[in-house]
């Protein structure tokens, strides 16, 4: 009998492609899936490393199915990013972990699970490839609008701060045909949205490819509506990939482009390779080519950071006013460059105030700019059912963000485009009406 699998995904939208790929190398050696654990032979967790709290939430879950499995045969696989950090430390720790891969190891997996099932076998795979992108692995994909596409692995930036290059290895670009073939296939299955990844995209490179060129082939493709694409880094910003988000028709007019900081000393400790000025500056260019969304990544209380300085990064987010910005509390990883060199020396208290008044600030930002909407019309993908309620639609314009009206109003299917007139709006959602196209009124 085929052995069942329930497999739950934490971190960034790599982990959750990472999760689609497990699951295609998986099913190809006869495991099926279920979305109920007290089901399943074999439970997985694909894990995140980025910050302290995404290794508790991991411990927590573990504690769960340790009692689960003191009831019943199961076995327990640790993957991802905290398998690749912790590695043997955390099979010690853990004895209830039977199997440990980390990201470049999944091609492995249905061995080391085999083994686990059949003897018992504890085993870990956590070896980092300089090469592997698992092309022609073709990702076991949810149904739906969005499709995410890995087109790099890894990270070489080695910012102070970060654990990423520790856990995904090398930065390798997967070449460019293997990259298209997959988004005109997905087309070809009714996928509307295609979101490029990679942890610094614009050092995509596959042969004479550049990202700019990559990002304006795909969004070339028939049937292929909307392309985004996460996250670039400030420095070396080509001006080509500006100039593709500013006029290729189904490119979203919008760029995530992490801050980190808006002091200079602290950029430079973070290893970020630019300037307050030069950050500015881009924006300022981006903004100047087109009406293109900034979205950015916010870390506050790092190493050292003086009251001063973190005043610095308030008045930049003031001054740059990003459509919305994720903002996280500076979390010391082992073995990173800032683990070695500086002190964590910014308490929890002081991190956690600053963390709530840059929150403050862009909430007030972005509920701004969202009711400056009330009373326009804005083009939306129809992507699923609203988070709260079933009975309404949910999309995203193209700046990413989030709509949300009544079902009932006129019949719609997943992957329709359409426009809606915004009747209301708060700091993370606009909610409106359909407008009837012409079609319709006909
Ligand atoms: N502590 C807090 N936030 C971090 N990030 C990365 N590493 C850390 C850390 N050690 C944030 C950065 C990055 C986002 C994905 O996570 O802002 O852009
Ligand atoms: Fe994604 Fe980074 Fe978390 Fe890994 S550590 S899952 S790359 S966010």
């Amino acid at each position: 009998m085929s052995h069942r699998v329930y497999v739950q995904t934490f971190g960034c939208q790599m982990n959750e492609y990472d999760t689609e790929l497990v699951r295609s190398l998986l099913k190809e050696r006869g495991f099926v899936f279920t979305p109920f654990p007290e089901q399943a032979d074999v439970v997985l967790m694909n894990t995140c490393a980025i910050r302290e709290n995404a290794h508790n939430r991991v411990y927590g879950h573990l504690a769960e199915w340790k009692a689960m499995k003191q009831s019943r045969d199961l076995v327990i696989g640790v993957l991802g990013c905290m398998a690749q950090n912790l590695k043997k430390e955390l099979m010690e720790s853990h004895p209830v972990i039977d199997v440990l891969a980390g990201p470049d190891s999944y091609r492995q997996l249905p061995d080391l699970l085999t083994k686990a099932l059949e003897r018992r076998e504890r085993s870990m795979a956590v070896d980092l490839s300089e090469y592997e992108t698992y092309e022609a692995i073709l990702p076991e994909r949810m149904p739906g609008v969005n499709a995410w596409i890995a087109i790099m692995r890894g990270c070489d930036n080695f910012c102070s701060f970060c654990v990423v290059p520790y856990t995904r290895g090398r930065e390798r670009s997967r070449p460019a045909q293997g990259i298209l073939e997959e988004a005109h296939a997905l087309a070809a299955q009714g996928y509307k949205q295609i979101t490029l990844l990679g942890q610094n995209v614009n050092s995509y490179q596959s042969e004479n490819v550049t990202f700019a060129r990559l990002l304006s082939d795909v969004a070339d493709i028939p049937g292929i509506e909307r392309v985004r694409f996460t996250s670039p880094h400030p420095k070396d910003f080509p001006p080509a990939l500006i100039e593709v988000v500013a006029h290729h028709p189904n490119v979203c007019r919008q760029i995530h482009l992490p801050l980190q900081a808006g002091s200079d000393r602290i950029l430079d400790l973070m290893g970020r390779s630019y300037t307050r000025a030069g950050y500015e500056a881009l924006a300022a260019e981006i903004r100047r080519q087109g009406d293109i969304a900034l979205s950015t990544d916010i870390i506050a209380g790092f190493c050292t950071e003086t009251h001063e300085e973190f005043l610095e990064t308030y008045e930049l987010v003031r001054e740059i006013e990003f459509q919305s910005a994720y903002i996280f509390k500076y979390s010391e990883r082992k073995n990173t460059i800032a683990y070695r060199k500086f002190p964590d020396d910014v308490s929890e208290a002081v991190k956690s105030e600053r963390v709530t008044r840059l929150v403050e600030l862009q909430r007030t930002i972005s509920a701004g700019k969202n009711r400056q909407l009330i009373g326009t019309e804005v083009d939306v993908l129809v992507e699923g059912n609203a988070k709260k309620s079933s009975h309404q639609w949910m999309g995203h314009t193209e700046s990413n963000v989030t709509v949300v009206w009544d079902k009932d109003v006129t019949p719609l299917a997943l992957g329709d485009r359409i426009t809606i007139k915004v009747e209301d709006a708060s700091a993370s959602t606009l909610f409106g009406t359909p407008v009837p196209s012409l079609a319709s009124v006909v």
